[in-house]
């Protein structure tokens, strides 16, 4: 198993290019099971575990799929109906082909994705908006097992009392290729939702209001591919930009997309870093005093969970008290412990974590827990004082690509070994 070896207290200084957004990328891939004509192209492509998982999973679905060189081919039609419970359990993001293969076969089986590390993650906002479009569907023996009426789904207005990007994205997908008009009310607002609604259009859905509270989709009776290019990856970008802050660094994040990270340059502005937008361009400069800031995580276009771990690191070392509420994961703080260990002062109550700022944290040995946390402990390890080892870090490798090559590039010593 791989490991990495880190030795702290270089600042980050350097520039590095922001790889396609892997949260956009993966509903993209499931979208390869939606068109009957042409091949579907999506470029800048990230080359990550998820993005092999997926292409893996539409293989077995009978589509001919391909990724080189960060471009990924689909072509050809979904021949088999059954989501396998060996890939599913790899990747939670595996749910999105649900409402693709029901849309177009009629019938789909999906093994249920299960628990995780950073909370339960139910998926019943998924199956109750496809039983709204007239699905029938029955949960036995791990699977999802669900019909479409005969002539097909039925276009219906749906009501999510819970803002959710994934059920969001499988019945955009779904309502695409049903009979009549869908309409999603409280849906999700990201990037990835717009992104996924402009590919869509290409292939020759009809969908307006995407990136709204409120989408309509009027179902056509075919798609066809498209070429598509996905949008970078903010996480990716916010986390480095995280890395820059701790360390008193200097980087530029290129080919970005700044007007998604407006939650994150507030706050990292208040904390005292330099923060600067040209275009598609970010300039991050700290000195590495970092003042305290409380935040609460929310859905976009509020502070996003996925930096919840990464802003926590930050404020480990600021120079006062700082409070971060988690409101979207019940169980996301698996980073506090290992943090903990290297000479960070936070308590836990429920869903508040209560920082108090430290001068420095140590090198320690530490294990990646989940994709946030894991990022979260090399943030630390880079700024920590002497040698960090972290392992059981295949979690980094499902979304972050090429990180240590990016992060070397900026002056971090880094390196990855197997234990
Ligand atoms: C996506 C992202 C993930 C991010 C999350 C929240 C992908 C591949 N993953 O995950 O990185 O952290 O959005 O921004 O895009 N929920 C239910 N029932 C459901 C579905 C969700 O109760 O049927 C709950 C979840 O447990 C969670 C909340 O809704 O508390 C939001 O989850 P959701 O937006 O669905 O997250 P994902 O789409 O799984």
């Amino acid at each position: 198993m791989d490991s990495l070896k880190i030795i702290g207290g270089n600042p980050i200084k350097g520039q590095i290019k922001i790889s396609g957004a892997k949260n956009a990328a993966l509903p993209l891939m499931a979208c390869g099971l939606l068109f009957n004509k042409g091949t579907l192209t999506l470029s800048s492509m990230p080359n990550l575990a998820d993005t092999k998982f997926m292409c893996l999973l539409l293989k077995s679905l009978g589509i001919k799929a391909d990724i080189k060189n960060n471009v990924a081919y689909f072509k050809g039609e979904p021949t088999e109906y059954i989501a396998q419970y060996d890939i599913v359990r790899k990747m939670r993001a595996s749910i999105l082909v649900l409402g693709p293969l029901l849309t177009r076969l009629g019938v789909a089986k999906v093994s249920l994705p299960g628990g995780c590390s950073i909370g339960t993650r139910p998926v019943d906002l998924h199956i109750n908006a496809l039983e709204k479009m007239g699905a029938k569907i029955e949960l036995a023996n791990g699977y999802i097992e669900a019909r479409a009426p005969k002539k097909g789904l039925i276009g219906s207005e749906i009501y999510f009392p819970k803002i959710s990007v994934g059920a969001t994205e499988n019945t955009i997908m779904a309502a695409s290729l049903a009979r009549g008009r869908t309409k999603i009310i409280n849906a999700a607002k990201e990037p990835e939702i717009i992104d996924l609604a402009k590919c869509l259009i290409s292939m020759g859905a009809k969908i307006s209001g995407a990136g709204t509270d409120e989408i309509t989709i009027d179902g056509v009776e075919e798609l066809s591919g498209c070429d598509h290019r996905v949008i970078p990856d903010r996480i990716e970008a916010g986390s480095f930009a995280i890395a820059a802050s701790i360390t008193g660094g200097e980087l530029e994040l290129i080919e970005c997309d700044p007007m998604h990270l407006l939650s994150l340059s507030k706050l990292l502005i208040n904390a005292g870093v330099n923060w600067e937008n040209t275009g598609k361009t970010i300039k991050i400069s700290s000195d590495g005093n970092i003042k305290p800031i409380s935040v609460e995580t929310s859905e976009y276009p509020g502070f996003p969970t996925d930096l919840q771990a990464q802003f926590m690191t930050l404020m480990t070392i600021a120079k006062g008290n700082s409070k971060i509420v988690e409101n979207i994961f019940e169980n996301r703080f698996m980073h506090v412990p290992e943090l903990t260990r290297m000479g960070a002062k936070i308590s836990l109550e429920g869903g508040i974590a209560n920082v108090v700022g430290v001068n420095n944290l140590n090198g320690a040995r530490l294990m990646a827990t989940d994709l946030r946390a894991s990022i979260s402990l090399v943030i630390a390890a880079l700024k920590a004082k002497g040698e960090s080892i972290i392992s059981r870090i295949y979690h980094l490798d499902r979304g972050y690509e090429n990180i240590e090559k990016k992060l070397i590039n900026c002056g971090a010593n880094i390196q990855r070994f197997k234990e």
